[in-house]
């Protein structure tokens, strides 16, 4: 087959790359509008940095793996053709704030739907509202072309940082398709490319408004886990219980398990925050309001764990962090990855800022110029000037030395195996450590000299 996949994101291109690895015999084109990201995947320095991408893209690229900036040429050439572009959050008109901005789909549909050729199966890999999958159909029916087409859901449950693991072994491949003989047969097409290296009885069928919905619904599930524990760790701070433990002891009861109890400075990530409030909408569109007030809860608790860490930051700093260096220790929303998207490291500098504390920032995979980005309005002074407050530090130990705090965002490994002692030597007295990950050793620190503050103990 040939196979287009619309998108070379954070999604499109380690899931393209692995379906090539695993099938030489189908040839692969992922394309995207984006000439500069093309360029990177075809390059040295790939665009998204995830562990063990670089192997499956060399292996497969230029073998039966192509990425490329024609977009219309690989779909006219395509049997298959994946949607893997960006939903996110719409910011204007209608629904602004929750609904899914569907206009990138869309625009795939009307392009698939002004060149594709013979018979074809349109596959939505980008996560979507239930029922999307019924405006694409009349979108490629109303227009006429020289095609047939069987439309599927093939939600993507990768997680970034460990997206080759996630790929290579998946918990389960979900596809929705049409109960007829055509869409039967449309599904058992997608599912013979995945049985390729995934054992069949994890390759669930189902139907398309199902797997849509169990999209949004995994996602706010594990979102919920993350928020469960989160409020819980407000309760520990206050009555000295410590977060960890009650996490081990719950999470060993086997109806509930062990993953993803860790409590932290909040969930971050382009999709939980995203597909929540899509949820919410959703549920608020088909008139059921407690429903949708439920899972919002979710994201109001993250919204109180990400300003409830400045707060106790600021509070414990004497009530003022004005002219005082913080160190900020990760920017990415969560370790290996590059991403920064929605991430906690954001909205504490923000307010850090907002407080008039100058923030050194050290990530070890993310660019400065990402990081002005996001910051946004808060990168730039009142005459549009570099902000003067935001440090971009190449280098740990200089982020924290003269610092008033350490402020641990993002989980890296390596901030683990830091010379604290060093640290220490170099910091301001009182020397404060605020672990947003709880990944530190913190009697350890306790020991050198340090004031440790952890999420919920
Ligand atoms: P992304 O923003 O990294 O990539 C999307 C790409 O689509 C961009 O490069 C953009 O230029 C391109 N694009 C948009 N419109 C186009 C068009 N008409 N023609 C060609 N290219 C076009 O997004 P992502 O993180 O890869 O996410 C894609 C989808 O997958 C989203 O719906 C997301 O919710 C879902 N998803 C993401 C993850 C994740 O870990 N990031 C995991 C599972 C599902
Ligand atoms: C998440 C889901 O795990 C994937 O299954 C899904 O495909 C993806 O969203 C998506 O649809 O985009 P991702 O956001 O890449 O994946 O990463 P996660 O590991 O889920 O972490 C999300 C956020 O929650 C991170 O900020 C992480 O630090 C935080 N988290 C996670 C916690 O604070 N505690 C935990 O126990 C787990």
């Amino acid at each position: 087959m040939n196979i287009c996949c619309i998108g070379a994101g954070y999604v499109g291109g380690p899931t393209m790359a692995m379906i090539a690895l695993k099938c030489p015999e189908h040839r692969v084109t992922v394309v995207d509008i984006n000439e500069k990201r093309i360029a990177a995947w075809n390059s040295n320095e790939l665009p998204v940095y995830e562990p063990g991408l670089d192997e499956v893209v060399s292996e497969a690229r230029g073998r039966n793996l192509f990425f490329s900036t024609d977009v219309n040429g690989s779909i006219a050439e395509a049997d298959m053709i994946f949607i893997s572009v960006n939903t996110p959050t719409k910011s204007y008109g209608v629904g602004a704030g929750r609904a899914a901005d569907l206009k990138f789909i869309e625009r795939c549909a009307r392009q698939i739907a002004e060149v594709a050729k013979g018979n074809i199966i349109v596959v939505e890999k980008s996560t979507l509202p239930v029922r999307t999958a019924e405006s694409i159909r009349r979108i490629l029916e109303g227009c006429g072309g020289e095609f047939t087409f069987q439309v599927l859901s093939n939600p993507e449950f990768l997680a970034e940082g460990t997206a080759v693991p996630d790929l290579l072994n998946p918990d389960r491949v979900l596809i929705g398709g049409e109960q007829t003989p055509e869409g039967d047969e449309a599904a058992k097409t997608l599912a013979d490319v995945y049985a390729k290296w995934v054992p069949r009885e994890r390759i669930l069928t189902t139907n398309v408004w199902s797997s849509e919905l169990s999209k949004l619904t995994a996602n706010a599930f594990l979102a919920q886990r993350v928020s469960s524990i989160n409020a819980i760790s407000a309760l520990c701070e206050a009555t000295e219980a410590n977060v960890d433990e009650v996490a081990r002891a719950i999470g060993t009861d086997s109806r509930i398990g062990p993953k993803f109890l860790k409590s932290s400075v909040g969930f971050g990530g382009s999709c939980f925050q995203k597909d929540i409030l899509n949820l919410v909408y959703l549920c608020e569109h088909f008139g059921l309001p407690e429903v949708a007030a439920y899972w919002e809860q979710v994201i109001i608790m993250n919204d109180y764990q990400k300003s409830r860490f400045v707060r106790r930051l600021v509070r414990t700093l004497f009530n003022t962090v004005s002219g005082k260096k913080i160190a900020i220790l990760g920017f990415a929303f969560k370790k290996d990855t590059n991403d920064t998207r929605e991430s906690p490291a954001i909205y504490v500098c923000r307010d850090l800022l907002e407080e008039q504390a100058e923030v050194h920032i050290f990530d070890p995979k993310v660019k400065a110029s990402q990081v002005f980005a996001d910051l946004q309005q808060d990168a730039l002074n009142g005459n549009g000037e570099p902000n003067p407050n935001i440090i971009i530090e190449e280098d740990v130990y200089a982020a924290c030395e003269n610092a008033h705090a350490v402020a641990i965002l993002t989980e890296w490994d390596r901030f683990r195996d830091l010379d604290w002692q060093r640290i220490y030597d170099n910091m301001l007295k009182p020397a404060f450590v605020f672990d947003g990950r709880n990944i530190l050793d913190a009697p350890a620190l306790r020991k050198m000299g340090f004031e440790v503050y952890g999420i919920g103990r």
